[in-house]
C-alpha cells in the first residue's frame, strides 16, 4: 500500500552505469518528486537529467537535475554507487581501499549539508562501505543500509525458478552473509507456499546437490557478467529501486538487505545480508531467519571475513 504524503526528494551519488540505470527506474516509479544527480563528470549528470525529463510524460510527474551535496540537506535518501566497478577476474573486495577514499569524499560533505534522511549504499564491497558510512556519518544505524545480499536473492530465486519450473517471486529463500564469496543460501528453512523449499525439490528430482549447485552458479553469475560485457547494473539497479519504493512509499516490506546485525545470528556491530523490515525509518526490524547449525556456521565465518576486512580498511 502506498503511504506516501509528502514531497519526496532523493540524491543519487554516482552516474555510472548502475546509477544511470537506478535513474531510469526511479523515473518509473509512483514515489520520488525529485531526484538530483551528483556526479564527478558534471556534463554528464546534467547531460543524463535532461535526457531522464524525456522519461516522464506516462508516470508520475518528477524534477530531475544534475547538483551537489548541499542538495542533500532536505533529502529523503541518498543513494551512493559511486565508485570504481569491479575487472574481470576481481573480487569486490579488491576495490575496498579505492572505494573507501571515494566515499570519503562523500559522507562528509551529504552530512555537513544537513542532510537528515537514509543512506542507502550499493558501491563495492558494500558491507564493508555500508559499515564505513555509518562510522563516517554518525548516522542511526536503521537510517543507513546497504544492497547487500538483495541481488544475490534475486540471482538464486530466478535460477531456482527455472530449475523447479516455479514463478522466482513464489519462492521464499533467500541469500544472506556477505554481497561477496561468503555468502550462503539459507535452504534449510526455504518455503514454497506452506511446504519446505527442499521437499519440494526433491518431489521434482532435484537434489540438494542440485540446489547446491545452482547457488555456486549464482554466486559467480556477477563475475560472469562482468566477464562478458565489463560491468553488471541492470540487477542492482533494480534491487535499489525496490528498496527506495518500500522506505519511501513507508510499505513495510520484507526485504533482503545489507543490515546492521546487533546480536542477530550471534554477529554484533557489521552489516551483512539478511531479511528486513523496510519502511520509511529505513530498516524498521532485522528479521533474522531461523538458520540450521550448519547454516549458522556459515553465518558466523561470514562474519568473521567481513570483520577482518572492516577492521584493516578502517586501521
Ligand atoms: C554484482 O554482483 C558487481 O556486485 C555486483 O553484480
Amino acid at each position: 500500500m502506498l503511504k506516501q504524503t509528502k514531497y519526496q526528494k532523493v540524491v543519487l551519488v554516482g552516474d555510472g552505469s548502475v546509477g544511470s540505470s537506478y535513474a531510469l527506474l526511479m523515473m518509473q516509479q509512483p514515489v520520488m518528486d525529485e531526484l538530483v544527480i551528483v556526479d564527478i563528470a558534471k556534463d554528464h549528470s546534467e547531460g543524463d537529467a535532461i535526457d531522464l525529463e524525456d522519461t516522464q510524460l506516462w508516470g508520475k510527474p518528477k524534477w530531475v537535475h544534475a547538483g551537489t551535496y548541499a542538495d542533500a540537506k532536505d533529502a529523503d535518501l541518498v543513494v551512493i554507487t559511486a565508485g570504481v566497478p569491479r575487472k574481470p577476474g576481481e573480487s569486490r573486495l579488491d576495490l575496498v581501499n579505492k572505494n573507501l577514499n571515494i566515499l570519503k569524499t562523500i559522507v562528509g560533505p551529504v552530512v555537513d549539508s544537513g542532510f537528515n534522511g537514509i543512506f542507502l549504499v550499493a558501491a563495492n564491497p558494500v558491507d564493508i562501505l555500508t559499515a564505513a558510512t555509518q562510522k563516517l556519518s554518525g548516522f542511526p544505524t536503521n537510517r543507513v543500509f546497504g544492497t547487500g545480499t538483495s541481488l544475490d536473492t534475486v540471482r538464486l530465486r530466478v535460477a531456482l525458478g527455472k530449475q523447479l519450473n516455479l514463478a522466482p517471486q513464489t519462492l521464499n529463500v533467500n541469500v544472506i552473509g556477505e554481497h561477496g564469496d561468503t555468502q550462503f543460501a539459507a535452504y534449510s528453512h526455504a518455503m514454497v507456499g506452506d511446504q519446505k523449499l527442499l521437499d519440494v525439490a526433491q518431489a521434482k528430482g532435484v537434489s540438494l546437490a542440485d540446489l547446491q549447485a545452482t547457488e555456486a552458479a549464482a554466486r559467480k553469475k556477477g563475475g560472469q557478467i562482468i566477464g562478458l560485457k565489463g560491468a553488471t547494473f541492470y540487477g542492482v539497479a533494480t534491487c535499489l529501486a525496490r528498496i527506495t519504493r518500500a522506505i519511501l512509499g513507508n510499505e513495510d516490506a520484507v526485504l533482503p538487505v545489507g543490515a546492521y546485525l546487533d546480536g542477530e545470528y550471534g554477529v554484533k556491530d557489521l552489516y551483512l545480508g539478511t531479511p528486513a523490515l523496510i519502511n520509511a525509518q529505513g530498516v524498521a526490524r532485522v528479521l533474522p531467519l531461523d538458520l540450521s547449525a550448519e547454516e549458522r556456521g556459515k553465518m558466523l565465518d561470514s562474519a568473521k571475513a567481513m570483520k577482518k576486512v572492516l577492521d584493516d580498511a578502517m586501521a
